[in-house]
């Protein structure tokens, strides 16, 4: 299969995440992984399934993720699959400020929203967990990327 994997990234924690998606892939399977820096106009006719990932900020994606989004071609039905990463929730203190970052919703669905309009299906959202906002990630999501990734391709 051919994956295009289109990510942002701050403090590292969300190229740690596509980094691992891609090795997880590329024994079997054609994976081109590009920092959204590089992914401007990228063709996407020859691509089987686009994933896109980006660090949650202020309830939402990077503007360049965004931009990347809000400028792609038609995805004629084309599959796609989208991640963030996200602030672990036990670890956002006081207690009623969970509420906040979580009702104020995560930067995967708003991408997802954006690839949908333009006509892509999403086969898949999910998030994956930092313990601080310039991280590490939580024990386990890098395996937990790998293992997401792996059952979209099969
Ligand atoms: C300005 C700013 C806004 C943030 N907003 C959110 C948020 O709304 N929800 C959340 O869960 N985490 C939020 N975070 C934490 C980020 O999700 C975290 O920094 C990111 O996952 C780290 O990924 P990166 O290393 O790839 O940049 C925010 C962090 C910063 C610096």
């Amino acid at each position: 299969m051919n994956v295009t994997i289109v990510y942002d990234s701050v403090f590292g924690n969300t190229g740690t995440i596509a980094k691992a998606m891609a090795e997880a892939l590329a024994p079997d399977h054609q994976v081109r992984l590009l920092p959204v820096a590089e992914a401007g106009g990228i063709g996407t006719d020859d691509i089987d399934l686009l994933v896109v990932g980006s660090p949650t900020r202020g309830f939402r994606a990077t503007p360049a993720i965004d931009a990347f989004a809000g400028g792609l071609a038609g995805g004629s039905g084309r599959r796609a699959a989208v991640f963030d990463t996200r602030l672990d929730l036990e670890e956002i203190h006081p207690a009623p400020l969970r509420w906040v970052v979580q009702a104020g919703g995560y930067a995967a669905q708003r991408i997802a929203g954006d690839l949908e309009r333009h006509g892509y299906s999403i086969a898949d959202s999910t998030g994956f967990l930092v313990t601080g906002t310039e991280g590490p990630l939580k024990a386990g999501e890098a395996e937990r990327a790998r293992a997401w990734v792996r059952a979209l391709v099969e």
